[in-house]
């Protein structure tokens, strides 16, 4: 399969104008991972190999920076996904008892979909916000103070 039948050809035309702006095409490597994600809302490993001829990487190398970014999702998400920061000062605030409200309100666990497809809920380390934890990211938008008061109405600005 070429790299045309895995990618569009707009995915394509992105990571090359992103890439001549490298000295290598391989420092294109997580902004075509995020062209890619825009597009898809994950990285599949199809897409990987895609990518990878397209940077004349190699796919292991690309899906180790991948895997090693937690903002690239590997497996399918849904159209919200939650990060909520587990981190030591998120912890010593009570993230515990967020992450318990949201698992509740949602009915999902951590590294799960909802059945409606609308949220994954995931965790990720610190968030550089821990005057303002327990914190998390729901897509690009960071949330800081959270409290299980505040959890309910900040889960329902997201279709
Ligand atoms: S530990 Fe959560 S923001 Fe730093």
């Amino acid at each position: 399969m070429t790299t045309e039948n895995i990618l569009t050809t707009a995915e394509i035309s992105a990571i090359r104008e992103i890439y001549r702006h490298f000295p290598q095409k391989s420092a294109a490597c997580i902004e075509g991972l995020k062209i890619i994600q825009r597009q898809r809302r994950w990285v599949s490993d199809e897409a990987i190999r895609g990518l990878a001829e397209i940077l004349e990487m190699s796919p292991a190398a690309i899906d180790s920076v991948a895997t090693y970014y937690s903002l690239i999702f590997r497996r399918p998400v849904g159209r919200n996904v939650i990060l909520l920061c587990n981190s030591v000062s998120c912890w010593i605030m009570g993230c515990d008892q967020i992450a318990a409200c949201v698992k509740k309100q949602l009915a999902v666990d951590y590294g799960e979909t909802t059945t409606d497809d609308r949220y994954t809920l995931l965790t990720i380390p610190c968030l550089g916000t821990c005057d303002h934890a327990p914190a998390m990211i729901i897509n690009e938008d960071l949330h800081r103070d959270l409290t299980a008061e505040n959890i309910g109405p900040i889960l329902q600005q997201y279709q």
